[in-house]
């Protein structure tokens, strides 16, 4: 019984990682990291208390009750029929209380999410909880949610405590019945004494085991109260899906083409974040999107790998509508550096052959190299198998972009969507990188967004986002004779220094961040 409860277990944990890791981005949007741990580690948990415990003990339990109940039937139906007489009497409460500790559970189970999710939160950002000296408020907060642990699960012992000494009072008094009508006819010599003993020594006997299976309800609800969030996330479906028989992608340069296309996050009734939007970009093009922070910039490149889907319109990958690709060759196409720089605790070899685990060491120092990540690494004592884990937050912005960089230039794919690559860095540094993206975005359909106009001006096409819309596109030098929205993003970056006027020769201005 043990290796089954731990077996199931097991098959919950793999069954909802396996489900959470197929669902897409927005899922995890709309739900707490610490959240979802807690349904992977604490319910499923509850699950395993309930198979291996529970159900183990209640079986010997079972049989030694029908055995035993067999047995007095046999010695003297009349007074066995007796005993049980209050049985019905025991339904109401056994039902009640089940129902009882199924909701409480719900809620302790609830209420141990969330400090989860309160720990995942508060550890994660210890510096700014350190930096605005808010350690004790998160102590208190902290403590507030342990307290309201407690009384939850105070109430659910209450409930479960009263359980059986209700159920053995009701057991009392058909025993009791059974005893005094027993005596009696031991008077009237209807009875031997032996036989009315052994019928007293067997419904002793019936109390331990009918004591701890009155429980056995309430461990059953709280399992299925366990049971019922761990469904509720495996019913989950995902909105991202391939159709039946979805095309294969070939690895060749590619022509991506938006058609139209509109987004909101949350579906169609949402406020929209892109409207409209047309744009082409053939293969070995570059594609600068700029505008003001919140215009769209980020959305918009994440609907080509379909971390989302588009809400009107299309996108078009050598006429092939992405919807009807299959994702895994779809997402094959596409090298992607997010705005957020993000590793994972490995080696830094495994961080830039991320996903790409043939990689031979030449093709991962080559990256390292051209990333310009290789000086910071070789500084290392460890080099290459330095653990990111171990350096902590030793790594600075910068540093980290290049990785993520790295990483992206090893996938070798031929669309590659930038987005703000080298916001962490400083304009030495982000000259270095430049040269290694420009060679990297050779022969490749690329998106780049870049907060600094000096990084893009050499984009095939520049495409000016502003609240969602396209407003403005074409090359750097006519965007800026235009004097529209390019000519202010730019001069703003420029205000301080020397009117750029109409420089072709570009000057590494003062970044202009978020
Ligand atoms: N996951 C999300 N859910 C809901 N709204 C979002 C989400 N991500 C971004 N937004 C909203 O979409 C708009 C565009 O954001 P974004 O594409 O990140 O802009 P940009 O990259 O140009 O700064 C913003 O108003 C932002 O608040
Ligand atoms: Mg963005």
């Amino acid at each position: 019984m043990n290796r089954m409860g731990r077996g199931i277990v097991r098959q919950f944990r793999n069954l909802l990682y396996a489900h959470i890791q197929d669902l897409p981005l927005s899922f995890f949007h709309m739900e707490k990291t610490g959240v979802l741990m807690s349904r992977i580690i604490n319910d499923v948990n509850i699950v395993k208390t309930m198979v291996s415990s529970a159900v183990t003990a209640s079986l010997r339990d079972i049989f030694t009750v029908v055995g035993l109940i067999g047995l007095i039937f046999y010695l003297d139906w009349k007074m066995a029929s007796l005993a049980f007489v209050a049985l019905p009497l025991a339904f109401y409460p056994l039902v009640e209380f089940g129902r009882r500790i199924r909701r409480i559970s719900t809620r302790g189970q609830e209420a141990m999410a969330e400090m989860s999710a309160f720990l995942h939160e508060t550890f994660a950002g210890a510096k700014i909880v350190k930096a605005f000296g808010m350690e004790d408020f998160e102590k208190r907060r902290f403590f507030a949610k342990t307290e309201r642990l407690y009384r939850i699960e105070m109430k659910e012992v209450r409930v479960d405590e009263l359980t059986s000494p209700v159920m053995e009072f009701i057991g009392g008094l058909g025993i009791a019945a059974s005893i005094f009508y027993g005596g009696f006819r031991v008077f009237s010599g209807d009875l031997t004494p032996g036989t009315f003993f052994s019928f007293v020594t067997g419904t002793m006997m019936l109390y331990a085991p009918v004591k701890k299976l009155s429980k056995v309800n309430n461990a059953v609800q709280r399992g299925l109260a366990a049971t019922d969030r761990i469904f509720e996330i495996l019913e989950r479906r995902s909105e991202i899906r391939e159709i039946e028989r979805p095309v294969t992608l070939a690895k060749r340069p590619h022509t991506v083409r938006f058609e139209h296309v509109g987004f909101a996050y949350g579906g169609d009734g949402a406020p929209p974040v892109l409207q409209d939007i047309n744009l082409e970009a053939r293969a070995g093009e570059v594609i600068a999107l700029v505008g003001m922070s919140g215009g769209g910039k980020t959305s918009l490149v994440n609907l080509i790998p379909r971390f989302f889907d588009v809400t009107a319109g299309a996108i078009r990958i050598d006429g092939v509508d992405i919807r009807e690709a299959s994702l895994v060759s779809l997402r094959e196409q596409i090298a992607i550096v997010t705005q957020e720089p993000i590793l994972f605790n490995e080696t830094v070899r495994d961080n830039i052959a991320y996903g790409n685990p043939q990689a031979s060491e030449a093709d991962i120092q080559n990256a390292a190299r051209a990333a310009y990540a290789w000086d910071f690494i070789a500084s290392f004592p460890k080099g290459f198998d330095t653990l990111i884990g171990e350096l902590g937050g030793r790594l600075s912005g910068g540093e980290k972009q290049r990785l993520c960089i790295a990483r992206a230039l090893l996938k070798d794919a031929p669309i590659l969507i930038l987005d703000e690559a080298t916001s962490a860095l400083d304009s030495e540094s982000e000259i270095l990188v430049q040269k290694a993206l420009e060679n990297l975005m050779r022969g490749r359909t690329t998106f780049i967004i870049a907060h600094r106009l000096s990084t893009i001006a050499h984009a095939h096409r520049i495409v000016v986002l502003v609240k969602g819309r396209i407003v403005e596109e074409g090359r750097h030098e006519d965007l800026l004779d235009r004097d529209g929205e390019y000519r202010k993003l730019y001069q703003m970056q420029f205000s301080d220094g020397e009117a750029p006027g109409t420089a072709r020769a570009v000057v590494q201005g003062p970044s202009g961040r978020d």
